[in-house]
């Protein structure tokens, strides 16, 4: 459904009657025009406080983009910067005012207490009003979980409050602010996510933070086609969220598998038409799905390496009012049936060795929604079950989730007037995301380059006021 009110506001009359009644000015999201688009172009900005880790590898990674790389002179607490290589030239904090930059990126890797956060203020203060539209803060820290010393992790931690305050103050330039923190010497798992967050593929995900972990040296992949070669699985394949999912796991090279209910084979074969893929109806509540899937996958494919849950049903009641049936059909749907298909999978080691799975979750499972216990209750058991399992998976498996907040789909056209325009506002880019930002996560989750991404629930959300 078309957001009426972003288009009104971008006209010239609508942004003044905006500005004079107070109301949110939303900036039109830039999205992916083309695959093969550089990840980042402009002009871009680096620093590092004292001590940092990554700044040499993120140095490599943005040097390797078409974007003019400059690194921060001109205070005490960031000379670490100028690690950033010979690719990126000075630029000193003090004097240069006209300059803006589509990117602001900051390694606190090696800040070791409180006293030293001043390093952020140091760089951000001077910058912040740089960033252009439709810009990107990424700062990278260390895994506070890492840190023996309560000042470090008391340090580290204080990354998160900063980010998500900065990503606030700059949503209203369609600017996001992202947290990634690193495992001591997992610098060289970085490459994924930082082209990741700093791209037009991220646009609408501000305010998160993701853990990355060591893993085997992470593999050059095809930037056009990272996902040749594989086969995916996606639940629920045939409108939405999973119809976008296909098609962008599709793009990037993969062979796709849609699945969906007898009752939505006409749109599931229409969507894997288009993509040369492969449709199999089933009702993954039903007791053989499994047996089912896995079955279809061994004579399709002889294996899977991505398997993504996205089918999902709301059965909405307050929880007095609700009958039995909601109650188990909204947790069989988004919740078992995941379990007991992964299950299947790995018994019959079909789920192949670096395989990815990816769970959707939803803003419903952080915070609770009224009317929808049972809907909060999965999508909150859905973050259980991902973070358990990363500990226990192995053979270079991730598995990690998504939490999409109010996405434009059938399933919020439906929704009252008023409560489809609070969700498409309350955020920090004041409008709704599109299924393909959800699918771009998902592509980037999938990335063989993301081997050390696993245990991680990101949200989709353009920063939702609901919610941690
Ligand atoms: P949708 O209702 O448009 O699509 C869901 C798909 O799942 C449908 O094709 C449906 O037929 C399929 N499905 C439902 N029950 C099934 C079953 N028993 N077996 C096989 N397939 C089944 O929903 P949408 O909006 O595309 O949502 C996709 C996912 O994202 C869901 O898990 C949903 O809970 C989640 N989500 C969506 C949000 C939004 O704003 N649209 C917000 C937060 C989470």
């Amino acid at each position: 459904m078309s957001d009426l009110y972003l288009k009104l506001v971008n006209t010239p009359v609508g942004k003044t009657a905006a500005q004079s009644l107070g109301l949110p000015s939303p900036i039109p999201l830039k999205r992916l025009k083309r695959v093969d688009q550089p990840f980042i172009e402009g002009n871009i900005l680096i620093a590092a406080g004292s001590g940092a880790k990554a700044v040499p590898t993120l140095g490599a990674i943005l040097g390797a983009s078409p974007a003019n790389l400059f690194h921060a002179t001109g205070s005490d607490t960031l000379e670490e910067s100028s690690k950033a290589g010979n690719k990126a030239r000075s630029f000193d904090l003090s004097r240069e005012a006209d300059s803006q930059f589509s990117a602001l990126v900051f390694d606190a890797t090696g800040l070791k207490n409180p006293q030293e956060l001043r390093a952020l203020y140091d760089f951000f203060h001077p910058t912040i009003r740089k960033l252009a539209t439709n810009g990107r803060i990424l700062v990278i820290g260390q895994d506070p979980h890492s840190c023996r010393k309560a000042s470090h992790a008391a340090a580290q931690q204080a990354l998160e409050g900063f980010v998500r305050a900065m990503g606030k103050e700059i949503g209203k330039k369609g600017s996001t602010a992202n947290l990634i923190w690193i495992a001591p010497n997992a610098e060289n798992q970085l490459d994924s996510s930082v082209r990741f967050f700093l791209s037009p593929r991220s646009a609408y995900i501000s305010g998160q933070t993701v853990r990355i972990g060591k893993a085997e040296s992470a593999k050059a992949t095809n930037p056009v086609a990272p996902l040749t070669g594989k086969v995916a699985l996606v639940t629920g394949a045939s409108r939405g969220i999973g119809a976008s999912i296909a098609e962008t796991l599709a793009r990037d090279g993969a062979t796709v598998i849609g699945l969906d209910i007898p009752s939505a084979m006409e749109e599931l074969q229409k969507v894997t038409g288009a993509l040369k893929g492969k449709a199999l109806a089933c009702d993954i509540t039903d007791k053989n799905a499994p047996k089912l899937i896995a079955d279809f996958i061994e004579k399709e494919s002889g294996g899977v390496d991505l398997v993504v849950h996205n089918a999902g049903i709301t059965r909405d009641k307050t929880l007095g009012n609700m009958p039995e049936h909601f109650w188990d059909m909204t947790i069989a749907v988004n919740l078992t049936a995941e379990e007991l298909i992964d299950e299947e999978l790995m018994h019959r080691n079909l789920l192949k060795d670096n395989g990815r799975i990816v769970c959707i979750s939803s803003i419903s499972g952080i915070a609770g929604n009224f009317g929808q216990t049972n809907y909060s209750c999965a999508k909150s058991g859905v973050i259980g079950y991902v973070e358990a399992m990363a500990k226990q998976l192995k053979n270079g498996i991730t598995i990690n989730a998504i939490a999409p907040g109010f996405i434009e789909t059938q399933m919020t056209a439906a929704m009252p007037f008023t409560i489809r325009e609070a969700g498409r506002r309350m955020n920090s880019l004041s409008q709704g995301g599109l299924p393909i930002d959800v699918a771009e996560a998902i592509a980037w989750y999938c990335n063989p380059a993301s081997a050390g991404v696993t245990g991680n629930v990101v949200r989709v959300c353009g920063q939702s006021l609901i919610g941690k």
